[in-house]
């Protein structure tokens, strides 16, 4: 099929990577001619394994394209992806100026009928929206007025770090529309994902066997925009959950890995997100769960979970800091490395970093605090500007009196502790992620402090 990919963000970048490799003729666009630039001469814009070698593949194959040029993209495809962003406004609202621009182009240049998919994480009732942007701008702006159009939900669970893997061997595919006709023919398109038929990429690891069935949820198009929210708001539940039972667990004297080890067993409740740690951040959970709790509001309902879970995340970093206070006393003065600064690992992402805020509070603690990241090699503007980036973990570690994990890279682990030891000038240890050894590292003689345990 003849597609379009509007925005070229992570999850643009990715869906339209994904779509040319099941044989797809996709066409990208941005109104960012340097991102257009660097992306059709082969070399990605986002950090992303295995990205890269499925861009210049699919690129060599001409399945894949890229422009800055939105009219001439609508007019050659049948189906046109919305992937623009959504980020939260001041109250937790989100954004949706974005979105009205890229429908109110789509008016302009549509030139028969065509399925629109929203991509984007909107506010639930957002494809309505969507619909009535477009036919207005086709009333306005285009000369031909006959064109029957269809916007189809069809969320993405990605997640950053495994982008690829999670868009080719998804847990089910939603699609949001009251038209069967639409249905079908997006059905038609995943085809090759729904029936697992395609070749796996080289470099990508198969994670379903070939011919397993893919389920696919059909639904309303407001379902399809709740199921996003809720899927989303759930596993930030569970972390925050998780983090709580931390919090307990610390106070009576258990350990949270057993806890979360036995609690995951349950085939009711699954291991996946029981790690507790420094808590949740990124571009999505943050911004979602917000929304949600907005949208709750709308409708004259407290979210009273929805509130909590973010609370709890609020505080979880809160603790890290009061974590670090019983250990130095002082903080004012102190010198503290932080190895870290993505939200999470295999991603250069600082959106939300929970490792951010943590600097940040630190710093105005007087702290005087250096970072060493495996790949964020730039000071994000969020940081405080007296925060101080190292190029390796030693050079974080000398003269400090304490270390805190905030991430979780595998490189972590293969650290020559004993030499982190002689340099830091006090051998204390926060793993904000219960990700090193406890065991070793005492017997190195380092004081380790874990969470919840
Ligand atoms: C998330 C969703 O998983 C994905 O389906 C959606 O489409 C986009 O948002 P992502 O933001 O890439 O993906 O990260 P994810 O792996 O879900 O982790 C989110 C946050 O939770 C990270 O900060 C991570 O460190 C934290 N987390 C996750 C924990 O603290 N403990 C866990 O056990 C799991």
């Amino acid at each position: 099929m003849n597609i379009c990919v509007i925005g070229t963000g992570y999850v643009g970048l990715v869906t339209g990577v994904c779509l040319a490799e099941i044989e797809n003729n996709v066409i990208c666009v941005d109104n960012i001619k340097e991102k257009i630039n660097k992306l059709a001469s082969g070399e990605s814009t986002i950090y992303e394994p295995g990205i890269e070698e499925l861009l210049k593949k699919n690129i060599k194959n001409n399945r894949l394209s890229f422009t800055t040029d939105i009219s001439k993209a609508i007019n050659r495809s049948e189906v046109i992806y919305i992937c623009v962003g959504t980020p939260s406004l001041f109250n937790g609202q989100a954004n949706l100026k974005f979105i009205e621009d890229v429908a109110t182009e789509i008016g302009k240049y549509i030139n028969g009928n065509k399925i629109i998919v929203n991509k984007s994480t909107v506010p639930i009732g957002s494809g309505d929206w969507v619909s009535m942007v477009i036919s207005e701008s086709i009333e306005r702006n285009n000369p031909v007025k006959d064109i029957d159009f269809h916007v189809v939900s069809n969320p993405e669970f990605l997640r950053e770090g495994s982008a690829i893997s999670d868009t080719l061997f998804p847990d089910r595919i939603v699609i949001g529309s009251s038209s069967k006709e639409v249905v079908d023919k997006m059905t038609e398109l995943y085809k090759p994902i729904i029936d697992q038929s395609f070749d796996c990429p080289k470099g990508i690891e198969r994670l379903i066997p070939k011919g397993k069935k893919i389920p696919v949820v059909k639904s309303d198009l407001t379902s399809a925009e709740m199921i996003k929210y809720a899927a989303n708001s759930f596993l930030a539940t569970k972390v925050s959950f998780i983090n709580e039972i931390a919090n307990i667990c610390e106070k009576v004297g258990a350990d949270i890995l057993k806890v979360s080890e036995g609690m995951g067993l349950d085939r009711r409740i699954a291991p996946e997100f029981l790690n507790a740690g420094i808590g949740w951040g990124g571009s999505c959970f943050p911004k979602d769960i917000q929304a949600l709790s907005y949208i709750a509001g709308e409708y004259g309902i407290i979210p009273q979970i929805l509130n909590s879970v973010i609370n709890v995340n609020t505080g979880q970093r809160q603790k890290i800091v009061k974590k670090v206070q019983d250990e130095l006393k002082i903080v004012k003065g102190k010198t503290i490395a932080i190895l870290g600064i993505s939200f999470k690992p295999d991603t250069d992402d600082v959106r939300e970093s929970p490792s951010i805020d943590i600097m940040n509070n630190l710093a105005a603690l007087g702290a005087r605090i250096k970072f060493y990241d495996p790949i964020v090699k730039v000071k994000p503007e969020a940081l405080d500007k007296k925060v101080l980036i190292c190029n390796d973990a030693y050079t974080a570690a000398a003269d400090s009196e304490l270390l805190l994990l905030a991430t979780e890279w595998k490189e972590f682990l293969k650290l020559d502790f004993i030499k982190i030891k002689e340099l830091m000038s006090k051998p204390i240890i926060i793993d904000g992620r219960n990700f090193l050894d406890r065991d070793y590292l005492e017997k190195k003689g380092f004081k380790y402090i874990g969470i919840g345990r």
